[in-house]
């Protein structure tokens, strides 16, 4: 059986269904696999024509026991978990004229307009698919920087099986976003403003952290975490780059940079999976926002915690991008006792130096820069005037992250840019980088326009009641 294991090593190992209604393993660890699994090129190019959902069907596979979920089944879960996308091809790939070898992958196809779609859809429901086979109700509590909450709240209204609590920093996100959650009329929706939160997401990722630490209350209200904490976002988010690096590279074995706009680098991290299965992607970009904890761990080996600066391209103002130690914990060789020892000294003292062996392994194949908020408005600009191409700000950080790097990657290879949220979520940054312009149809989106009228629910508290606030609510649910 394919089994999962923590990276603080303190828990037996689970299989995948435990991995996926977990979210955090019960020693506060994250799921990793006890083995990664190599594609040979043989089989890469035996893949390459596919459909993303064939694609992900295989990938998928070698990760999932047909016992756990049968290939009947697991088909069914990916075909009902990207019907709402808008593109037949789920993500296509637009080249930008403009600049020869470079191309954007469009992953904010989905029913929310974010890559979160990807991912989400399918991991909510093969947990629905879990409970109802098994029996059982799940609290889903999540942490968002406005784009994880609606695509969680889309994917799980109307389940009997889930209660969704999406928590977002109030006023750090954009109206667009916050309605997305809000809106929904399904009861089992809802969606908590948080006031007071000066580090925004990092706040609420703590006190989800705090709610998984206190074991009798996971098992009490039946916690659960989609967050990309979870496992099978992860896994999911892998497929996007086998399908990127099929789309653009003619023939597999091509080299093929990719530019990732990076937050809490769960997608990124879905990268490394991708590369270690065998797909050769040459380098990752990791581009940062001023928000650079991961720029300055790549090019410096120092992991370390910063004051939060609130950027155009809000989704990744993250200070603490914690799925960074999942990728130590692999570059320490699997040694849960080495990833232990670095996330204490990093919690007891904001920030940890890693030794030189390490901090020479994650600079291999990995570059990374900090895009300005004025670079991310001139990229979008710049681009629509050459390429009559509308970027969001994560994608213009992704594109503008390329352009500064490729010459020092010696233009070795095309270089496959993620986009990953709709322009339509961020109307003023678009008029502010257009130059308070009229926008274009390419900044609006109707599935947000038809949010604009529908009344608002859910509740708003500070960070200090949260927690309390958070428990007295579910567990009112259960009476
Ligand atoms: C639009 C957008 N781009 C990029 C990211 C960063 O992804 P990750 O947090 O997996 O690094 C996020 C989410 O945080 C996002 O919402």
């Amino acid at each position: 059986m394919k089994q999962y294991v923590s990276t603080r090593g303190g828990v037996a190992p689970v299989g995948f269904e435990e991995a996926v209604l977990k979210g955090f393993a019960d020693d506060g660890g994250l799921f990793v696999p006890t083995a990664i699994p190599r594609i040979s090129p043989e089989q890469l190019k035996a893949w390459a024509g596919l459909s993303y959902p064939d694609l992900a069907f295989e990938i998928l596979s070698l990760f999932i026991d047909r016992e756990t979920v049968p290939a009947k089944d697991l088909k069914q879960l990916i075909e009902a978990s990207f019907q709402d996308f808008e593109h037949p091809e789920i993500m296509p790939v637009v080249p930008l004229p403009g600049d020869e070898g470079l191309f954007v992958l469009e992953l904010f196809r989905g029913p929310t307009l974010s890559f979160k779609d990807i991912a989400m859809g399918f991991l909510i429901n093969t947990m629905d698919y879990i409970l109802k086979r098994r029996g059982g109700h799940l609290n889903l509590v999540l942490a968002t920087t406005g784009d994880t909450g609606p695509a969680a709240a889309y994917a799980a209204a109307g389940k009997s099986s889930i209660d969704c609590w999406p928590l977002y920093p109030e006023g750090m996100i954009t109206d667009e976003q916050e309605r997305q959650m809000t809106t929904l009329s399904e009861g089992n929706i809802h969606a908590v403003g948080v006031t007071d939160c000066p580090d925004g997401g990092d706040d609420l990722d703590l006190i989800v952290a705090g709610l998984f630490s206190d074991a009798a209350l996971v098992r009490d209200l039946g916690l659960s975490s989609v967050n990309s904490i979870n496992w099978c976002r992860v896994l999911m988010q892998s497929v996007h780059y086998v399908y990127g690096y099929c789309r653009v590279c003619r023939r597999i074995g091509d080299p093929l940079v990719f530019s990732v706009p990076s937050g809490a680098f769960g997608n990124l991290f879905a990268g490394y999976l991708a590369r270690e299965m065998g797909v050769p992607i040459t380098t990752f970009i990791c581009a940062n926002n001023r928000n650079s904890a991961l720029h300055t761990a790549f090019s410096t080996g120092v992991f370390k915690k910063r004051d939060l600066v609130q950027t155009v391209s809000s989704a990744i103002d993250i200070v603490v991008p914690y799925n960074f130690w999942r990728f130590l914990y692999f570059q320490a060789g699997g040694d849960p006792e080495k990833l232990a020892a670095w996330m204490d000294r990093f919690h007891k003292e904001g920030e940890v130096r890693l030794d030189q062996e390490t901090a020479d392994a994650i600079q291999r194949g990995y570059a990374s820069c900090s895009v300005s908020d004025a670079q991310t408005l001139s990229t979008i600009r710049a681009t629509w005037e050459a390429d009559g191409y509308l970027l969001d700000p994560h994608g213009a950080v992704a594109v503008a992250a390329a352009r500064e790097l490729r010459d020092q990657l010696k233009r070795e290879a095309p270089v496959l840019c993620m986009a990953t949220a709709h322009p339509a979520k961020f109307p003023g940054v678009t008029a502010r980088a257009l130059g308070g312009k009229d926008l274009p149809p390419e900044a609006c989106h109707p599935a947000l326009q038809a949010a604009a009228d529908l009344p608002r629910r859910g509740a708003v508290h500070s960070l200090e009641e949260l927690k309390p606030r958070l428990i007295a609510g579910m567990k009112a649910l259960k009476t």
